[in-house]
């Protein structure tokens, strides 16, 4: 090219990153890397396969793929290491998470190097991005774990945390996972992707330059068979998973009734809205960033763009300029806009998935950039012409290929961006302000970008709703995800019985009992579906009444009830706590009818019975004064903005009551819920059902709107598992049997809804200053990312 060429042409020249520091080190290793078990590097002496550069194909080393005997080893070092690690207290772990960061930030431009390298993003991405994230996920963290004793009162670590990670993001995730977990006070074994094991295992150096204690953090390499191992492993607490749907479903299997906790972080198909009064300019930037950062292999990429019809084609126009100037090449480059694809097969799935949506009638453009001749790339890509069920429109492609849709005014683009299984992010452009929070709240996402994209910080929690994983990662929230309540399960309480209550008999020709309830559903009272009634004894054993035998339709209906009402979420928090306070006063009046019910229903003495409804009564005021105080928080990340974390209401939650405290314990789930904004259906004691069913009448004269509180009576076994495979059950509370928690967790798989089960324990119902924990399960925090200035 000569220099007439030059200046017309006006690209860049190349600007490579030099390698040579991570080259040698790389040669270090060259007969292979050891997993880190123990505080010690391991070598086996077989099983390891090659980990290579994508954008040449080039093998940067051996890695190993871990036996089981070592897994043990690394789970038992782990085991070991937590009560002391625990003990070090809160300001000596601040001190080594503070450690690592200040050696992270010394080792930084390695880091980010390595990982371009290993992965194929650019390396302006990994400098820029990547490594300052892990670097303040550190430093973040070490000031939870200082503030630990009094920001985690009452709480403490779970313990051994299993954790296995993507390859999008390999140092990152390992530090979203890592850095909580052990500033709780658990220990840690983690396994990376198999095609991006390296930068993690340089990180682990680092480790043990902080002089972390042997067995806190062990570092096993592989692929997904040991990544199942872990999953199955009986020794660990809790697995915190960050990957593909398929592979979260499967482990919500394998870990149902196992007691360990999840979180899962999966994937996505995160709507880009752009409405018409949008700075297109700052829009169209934006999307380059949201959909060709990381070559669009990000879990909350903003790969379904929804633009207003007014300004659809012209917006399009300006987004294909755009492409035409992206510069596709070696990620050590520092021009590189778009680097390599982490793996031919990831390719292979991205192609596959773009021809298949073309086939369906999708229109393709691809601009006519130079791309590299070797090497995994794949060119950046624009789908559009498409309608909504389209495999474009659908399915996660985790690639540099971005979907189009058009939609004419808020409400469609409000249901467009919902139309869809997943709820892990979601980005808005308009200049109106009022506009863009109207529509935020209305998103089902974790975290939504107003006016600015794909922005992360340790402060603000991220994570999904729906299909797009449990739990959140970042934030106060995501410390909550590594620890328990001190108190609260406690094992002296009598062991559930998984039997049905009485005998089953048709409504009609009932003898010698006194009352037969009803089902309570959408504000009214009902037979169940089946006009089955079910006996109830009293302590003694004698009939006392009867309840309704609730079926799968009864909680179809219940559902729907539920469903129905969800407009409670948007009353306000204010009216939400007069109209507890107003149930309060209302049940007051009637404590000789419920005292009387109690001793019935469990043998009490009368003074044991009005302690239980003396305690519901102080309940129900205590979230009543909750109500408008469990309020989100305005984090303060490093930008010129602010995130509003909101507290939101989950939706639908299926409650299954226990046998204990029947007219407390049932009080201390409903309310949590219903005072978050919450609907809910619920089955109450099996041995004490007629304490609830008396509520019912208590529920309809203090203004609890119709469907907000729907009750089932059944058996709680059978009743459970049918909401937990309801698809339009957003979370499932479940108190009963071991087997019942069991079948709750592998029940829910199918829409990977939220469980929080009992394990087969029981609540101290009476002791106070639980809720926070409650009121945690009933919300789904909300980030909401503002950016000031033009
Ligand atoms: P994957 O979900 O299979 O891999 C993620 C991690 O899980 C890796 O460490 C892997 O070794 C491990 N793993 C695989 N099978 C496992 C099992 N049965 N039990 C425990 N661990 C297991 O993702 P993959 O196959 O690498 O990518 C496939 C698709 O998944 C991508 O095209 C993308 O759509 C999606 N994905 C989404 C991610 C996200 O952050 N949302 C990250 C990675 C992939």
């Amino acid at each position: 090219m000569n220099t007439k060429e030059i200046f017309k042409k006006m690209n860049y020249g190349p600007a490579p990153e030099a390698n040579a520091t991570v080259q040698e080190w790389l040669d270090s290793h060259a007969e292979g890397f050891g997993i880190y078990v123990n505080g010690e590097w391991v070598k086996q002496t077989d099983g390891h396969f090659d980990s290579k550069n994508p954008a040449t194909g080039e093998v940067l080393g051996k890695v190993t793929q871990t036996s089981e005997d070592n897994l043990n080893k690394a789970v038992a070092a782990a085991r070991a290491a937590q009560p002391e690690w625990q003990a070090v207290g809160g300001h000596g772990r601040a001190k080594y998470l503070y450690a690592i960061a200040r050696l992270i930030q010394q080792k930084a431009r390695s880091l980010a190097v390595l990982e371009t390298m290993d992965n194929g993003k650019s390396v302006r991405e990994s400098k820029t991005a990547d490594v300052p994230l892990v670097i303040r996920h550190f430093y973040y963290h070490a000031g939870w774990a200082q503030l630990s004793d009094t920001e985690h009162a009452g709480y403490q670590p779970l313990g051994v945390i299993g954790q296995v990670i993507p390859w999008n993001f390999p140092l990152l995730m390992a530090a979203w996972k890592i850095a909580p977990a052990i500033a709780a006070g658990n220990t840690v074994v983690i396994k990376p992707a198999e095609y991006t094991s390296l930068s993690l295992l340089m990180l682990t150096e680092l480790f043990a330059e902080a002089g972390l204690p042997a067995g806190v953090v062990n570092v096993v390499t592989g692929d997904g068979a040991v990544g199942e191992m872990i999953v199955k492993h009986p020794d660990i607490d809790k697995i915190a998973f960050t990957g593909s749907t398929a592979v979260g479903r499967r482990i919500r299997e394998q870990t149902a009734g196992s007691g360990k906790k999840l979180t899962l972080e999966l994937g996505g198909k995160s709507p880009y809205i752009v409405f018409d009064d949008a700075d297109i300019d700052s829009a169209v930037e934006g999307l380059v960033d949201s959909i060709w950062f990381n070559q669009g292999q990000v879990c909350c990429a903003g790969s379904r763009l929804l633009v207003q019809e007014t300004i659809a084609e012209r917006f399009i126009e300006k987004v294909k300029q755009r492409m035409d100037k992206l510069i596709v090449g070696s990620p050590l480059d520092k021009n590189t806009d778009v680097g390599a694809i982490v793996d031919p097969i990831q390719k292979q799935r991205i192609s596959s998935i773009v021809d298949q949506s073309v086939a369906e009638g999708a229109s393709c453009y691809q601009p006519d950039v130079e791309m590299p001749e070797d090497g995994c790339f794949y060119p950046p890509t624009l789908l559009s012409d498409l309608n909504t069920v389209n495999i474009a429109a659908r399915e996660e492609i985790f690639g540099p290929v971005l979907s189009t849709l058009v939609f004419r005014e808020q409400r469609e683009a409000i249901a467009l961006a919902n139309n869809t299984t997943y709820g892990l992010a979601a980005t808005i452009w308009s200049d109106n302000i009022n506009r863009a929070l109207d529509v935020a709240p209305q998103l089902k996402a974790g975290v939504v970008w107003v006016n600015t994209s794909n922005r992360f910080d340790a402060s603000c929690g991220f994570g999904g709703y729906k299909e797009s994983g449990m739990g959140r990662e970042g934030g106060k929230e995501g410390m909550l995800d590594y620890m328990k309540p001190v108190d609260g399960l406690v094992t002296d309480a009598p062991s559930y019985d998984t039997s049905s209550t009485g005998d089953s008999a048709s409504a009609t020709g009932i003898t010698g009992v006194n009352q037969t309830a009803k089902l309570y559903i959408g504000g009214k009272q009902k037979r169940s579906d089946n006009e089955n009634t079910l006996t109830v004894n009293n302590a003694a054993g004698n009939a006392i009444g009867r309840v309704p035998e609730g079926n799968r339709k009864d909680i179809r209906n219940a559902v729907e009830a539920a469903a129905k009402a969800a407009g409670w979420a948007s009353a306000t928090q204010h009216t939400k706590a007069q109209i507890l306070y107003y149930l309060a006063e209302n049940l007051s009046y009637r404590k000789q009818e419920f005292s009387t019910r109690l001793q019935q229903s469990v043998g009490y003495g009368a003074s044991e019975a009005e302690a239980e409804f003396d305690a519901s009564i102080n309940l129900i005021f205590t979230y009543a004064a909750w109500c408008d105080k469990y309020e989100g928080a305005v984090h303060s990340p490093p930008m010129r903005g602010v995130t509003l974390a909101m507290n939101e209401a989950v939706g639908v939650i299926g409650i299954c009551a226990p046998d204990d405290s029947p007219l407390l314990s049932l009080l201390g789930l409903i309310l949590p819920a219903v005072a978050m904004g919450n609907t809910v259906v619920t089955v109450p004691s099996q041995t004490a059902p007629l304490v609830a069913t008396d509520l019912y009448q208590v529920f309809e004269t203090s203004d609890i709107p119709a469907g907000v509180i729907n009750i089932v009576t059944g058996n709680r076994d059978e009743l459970a598992k049918v909401m937990a495979e309801h698809m339009q059950v957003d979370s499932i509370w479940y108190h009963g049997s071991e087997e019942g928690c069991a079948t709750v967790e592998q029940a829910s798989v199918a829409n990977l809804k939220r469980t929080w089960v009992n394990q087969g324990q029981h609540w101290d119902w009476y002791k106070t200053g639980q809720e926070r924990t409650f009121l945690h399960q009933a919300t789904e925090v909300k980030n909401i990312w503002i950016p000031y200035g033009d």
